[in-house]
């Protein structure tokens, strides 16, 4: 749910120099969002898609549209089955979907471990369109997550170029498209890429042609519309020797080529791209909720909290992202105990140990976005410990400080009974076989008696070929031998994955049932051991 957005000044690069903006906030904790707004601001899936870097004759951008669409063509607005929900990973061996570009994107979407527990492999088939698109110049498309992944194949749906036009205009109708729509949808993605002989030997005659592009630009750009109506396209479903797999000049011309005309304005045709494919890439089945639409970065994301026990002392670790960089600004943290407002004399505020320039995908960098992260790292007096805290954010440019305390409610510390122990947990490299694993060690407040357990969400598929499916696993936690009990605290600890980024805990101490969830073994990197 969006709080109240506050007002803050703030030069954007849209030209608002010192016009009252605000970005977008939402209420903490919600993973789901924060996890969507960092891959698409600061992930590393751009990397691949930035500047349409060529791959295979064609681009990884190509590839990564097409996928997108071939997934979502098992939508069927009259059941409201289908839709984008990652199922092409088992529909990879229909003629429909033939290609290396399939495997090859879904081995790219792998490949940085993206998947978390609320962010499935649909939702990043859906962010690589997002990030598609854009990084061939094309429109900037709001990017929602929530969609739910598919166990098994859908029906076999997609459209073929041997089909006729009544065939395309019944399944883009199935699709949730009108007819018209179908022109743009076919434009828009038919502006990347091309066909491939070796796939496509019945549209694609000459042997010689390893790949034929339906345009002569690689960008993301009206120019398969312009050639098309200038009679100089080389787009092989348009001027094909093949009549039959014509599909694009049917579609095209399907309503006298009014569509296609419109398009000759690059606003129209972008502006029209990029809601289709939003819509496209949101089509989902009934009942899968999407998150709101993500169109800029959300101010004052917290990340954390993260705790330690040693020596008497609760140490805390917390980051606060703010948008525009301000090196002057000074943030500061403020908490309060879990006995009402009392601080206690080791202090109940901190300032920030450390500010970080945040590096954004090359979304943010479009947008002309700076922001800044804070690092915390208070010390908290274990017996009185912490109920919640706040930040207050001074901009020193004689403006008020802004108080940022999640819509008033602050940001509330569950319980403070189980926690992973990021001072004593590691990272551990196994030198002799170059294999490394987490030592996860959890602080509980009570004694030996308590019982701890984990699930590990490890993003990582030991399978080599789709479907990539996360693993899951439960663990019951041993005490542990090497964190002896110590200030009314017990440790337990397991081994896990080195690639797992995300647990659940469950404790029991006393008879009293503790849980956290997602905590984001990102948030604080632990030591690294060298055994
Ligand atoms: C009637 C509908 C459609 C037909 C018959 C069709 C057919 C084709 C064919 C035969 C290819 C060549 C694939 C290859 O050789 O790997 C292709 C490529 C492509 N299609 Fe479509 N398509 C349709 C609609 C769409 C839509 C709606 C989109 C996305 C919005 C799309 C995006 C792409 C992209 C990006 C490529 C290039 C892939 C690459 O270069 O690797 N297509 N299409």
């Amino acid at each position: 749910m969006l709080q109240s957005p506050r007002v803050l000044y703030a030069i954007v690069s849209s030209g608002l120099a010192g016009v009252a903006y605000s970005f977008p906030t939402f209420q903490w904790p919600n993973p789901q969002l924060a996890y969507a707004d960092n891959q698409l601001y600061e992930g590393v899936l751009d990397i691949l898609a930035q500047n349409c870097p060529a791959r295979d004759n064609t681009t990884i951008n190509a590839e990564w549209l097409r996928i997108a669409y071939h997934d979502m063509s098992t939508h069927d607005v009259d059941d409201g089955t289908g839709g984008l929900d990652a199922s092409i990973q088992y529909e990879l061996d229909r003629p429909q979907n033939i290609g290396q570009g399939m495997f090859d994107s879904l081995n790219d979407f792998k490949a940085f471990d993206i998947l978390a527990p609320f962010f499935g492999m649909a939702d990043t088939i859906a962010l690589g369109a997002v990030f598609a698109v854009a990084g061939c110049g094309g429109p900037l498309i709001p990017f929602s997550a929530g969609r739910v992944d598919a166990t098994e194949a859908g029906p076999a749906t997609v459209p073929e170029p041997q089909q006729d036009l009544a065939s395309h205009t019944e399944a883009f109708r199935r699709q949730g498209f009108t007819p018209i729509e179908m022109i743009g949808l076919v434009a828009c993605g038919h502006t990347l890429g091309g066909v491939r002989q070796v796939d496509f030997p019945l549209v694609v005659t000459d042997p010689e042609d390893v790949l034929q592009t339906f345009d002569t630009t690689i960008d993301f750009d009206n120019a398969v519309v312009s050639e098309y109506l200038q009679n100089t396209t080389q787009n092989i479903l348009v001027v094909g020797p093949n009549v039959t797999t014509r599909s694009d000049f049917r579609i095209f011309s399907s309503d006298g080529n009014e569509t296609m005309q419109s398009f000759l304005s690059s606003n129209t045709f972008n502006e029209t791209c990029g809601n289709l494919i939003q819509r496209m890439i949101n089509t989902v089945p009934s009942g899968v909720t999407l998150t709101q639409p993500i169109s800029e970065p959300f101010d004052y994301v917290v990340a954390g909290p993260s705790f330690s026990y040693r020596n008497g002392t609760l140490s805390m670790v917390t980051h606060l992202r703010v948008m525009t960089d301000n090196p002057s600004r000074t943030v500061t943290m403020l908490w309060a105990d879990r006995q009402g407002s009392f601080c206690p004399s080791t202090g109940c505020t901190t300032p920030s140990t450390d500010n970080l320039q945040v590096f954004f995908t090359f979304i943010g960098t479009i947008q002309g976005l700076t922001a800044d992260r804070y690092v915390f790292n208070a010390t908290i007096d274990p017996t009185t410990s912490i109920s919640k805290f706040w930040f207050e954010i001074n901009e020193n440019d004689g403006s008020d400080p802004i108080i940022v305390d999640n819509g008033g409610s602050g940001f509330v510390v569950e319980q403070d009974s189980v926690f992973v122990d990021n001072g004593r947990s590691e990272n551990v490299f196994v030198s002799p076989s170059f294999t490394d694993f987490i030592k996860v060690v959890v602080g509980v407040r009570g004694d030996a008696s308590s019982s701890v357990a984990i699930t590990t969400f490890d993003p990582n598929s030991d399978a080599t070929t789709p479907p990539y499916l996360p693993t899951i696993t439960t663990t019951n936690l041993q005490l542990d031998d090497s964190n002896p009990a110590e200030g009314g605290f017990t440790f337990f600890t397991a081994n896990i994955s080195g690639s797992v980024n995300f647990v659940n805990i469950s404790g029991n101490v006393g008879g009293v049932s503790y849980t956290e969830e997602n905590y984001d073994m990102s948030v604080v990197g632990f030591p690294f051991v060298t055994v």
